[in-house]
């Protein structure tokens, strides 16, 4: 039976630090702003996908995390299709053009996130470059496509995922220049250490995109921070990465991420991603950063109540987390590894004793009375670093299995 063979690429998760909210055309996704983000490693965060086409399927299908998802009326999906099928090389789309049978071929697509979807982790952005990656090996796209193009027309931010390290989002003009370009690849930058800190898995209240909308269409400091604050704040912060200067790189972030945030709230009606707990993550970030007397941690905030925190090396990323751990302790319920995954590789001394009076010191900073009552506050804490773009998988590593293919879903 006409199947073609089955692909399966891995795609990061990408934060990020100059943020990209609103579009000037929300048709082809051109942005009101240039961004730039880090992408994180998959070592920790990933999502994965598998691809395959053949005759005999009744439809198309795409199931994510288990669950069928819509397919033919999903637009951003078929706009992504329809531009993959015009770079398309692949002889057996090739030959079936010319038999007027491309109709026959549907597809299943099978694709999977190794962390809660909608949580706020930019899963639409992995999950939307993971796609495209793996339709441009099944349909053999032309040599010199830029897939970040295609990319962008599944969700914004996705674009930037292609690249590992450091990328920027340009926003251009048109469909062509609105494209990503890496900054510098992770190995220029590769001591940096990030923990993202889940105050909340639940899916977000408002989603990005319409959030976004409803910003460009009421909030008149989004037109400020469209025209005047990001373009110099990314020329600022590209020159930041590139001469590797962490303090001002993380105060950059801070300050767009605080912005950008503004901007939300500045929205009508108001929009509030960040809770109770991110403040109070907001808090202990800066009164680390007094205490050590220069800019030592940085923290931004997506569409959503988890802090992302970065640090220049794995000792400041250390004493962090004896703060952190100490501030915001885990509910009685958990355990130690259930709140930080990786409590044993990392909490192996007593990293509490070791650095305890900066511990004392911060807690004194924020004038805290007790952390009993910020016991599991948050529900859990990942550590990562920056990352790689995406990857081909071998085909031992399928998410689609022979019998599916056989049983003519
Ligand atoms: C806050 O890329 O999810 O994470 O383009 O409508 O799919 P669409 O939006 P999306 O928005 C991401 C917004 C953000 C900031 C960022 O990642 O730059």
């Amino acid at each position: 039976m006409p199947v073609t063979n089955v692909y399966t690429t891995i795609a990061p998760v990408n934060i990020a630090i100059i943020k990209y909210w609103g579009k000037k055309d929300t048709k082809l996704h051109i942005p009101l702003n240039s961004s730039l983000s880090f992408t994180l490693s998959m070592n920790d965060l990933k999502s994965k996908t598998s691809v395959v086409a053949s005759t005999e399927f009744e439809q198309s299908r795409l199931i994510l995390n288990g669950v069928s998802e819509e397919f033919e009326n999903n637009k951003r999906i078929q706009n992504v299709l329809q531009l993959i099928q015009q770079h398309a090389t692949a002889q057996w789309y090739t030959e079936a053009k010319k038999n007027n049978t491309v109709d026959q071929y549907k597809l299943l697509i099978v694709s999977e996130n190794n962390f809660p979807t909608a949580a706020g982790l930019a899963s639409s952005a992995s999950g939307y470059c993971c796609l495209v990656y793996a339709l441009a090996q099944l349909y053999q796209v032309e040599k010199g496509t830029d897939l970040s193009t295609i990319m962008r027309l599944g969700s914004g931010s996705a674009c930037r995922s292609l690249y590992g390290g450091f990328v920027a989002w340009e926003m251009g003009t048109d469909h062509a220049s609105s494209n990503a370009v890496q900054v510098a690849p992770e190995s220029h930058w590769s001591t940096i250490q990030i923990l993202i800190a889940v105050a909340s898995a639940d899916k977000k209240a408002v989603s990005s995109t319409s959030g976004m909308q409803d910003s460009v269409n009421t909030s008149e400091k989004l037109k400020v921070r469209a025209s005047e604050i990001v373009p110099k704040r990314l020329e600022q912060m590209r020159l930041a990465i590139l001469n590797k200067d962490f303090a001002t790189m993380a105060d950059l972030a801070m300050k767009d991420s605080d912005n950008f945030h503004e901007c939300c709230a500045d929205t009508k009606p108001p929009i509030y991603y960040m809770n109770e707990t991110s403040h109070l993550v907001v808090r202990i970030v800066n009164a680390y950063n007094k205490v050590k007397g220069t800019i030592q941690g940085g923290y931004t905030f997506d569409a959503g109540p988890n802090a992302v925190l970065f640090f220049e090396n794995q000792d400041t990323m250390k004493e962090f987390l004896a703060i952190l751990l100490h501030i915001i302790p885990r509910s009685d319920k958990q355990t130690d590894a259930e709140y930080f995954p990786k409590y044993n590789l990392f909490v192996t001394l007593d990293l509490k004793e070791q650095h305890k009076q900066l511990v004392q010191q911060v807690e004194k900073e924020l004038n805290l009375e007790s952390t009993e009552e910020n016991k599991g506050k948050l529900r859990f804490i990942l550590h990562t670093t920056v990352g790689s773009g995406p990857q081909v998988l071998d085909e031992k590593e399928s998410l689609i299995t022979n019998m599916d293919i056989l049983q003519r879903k």
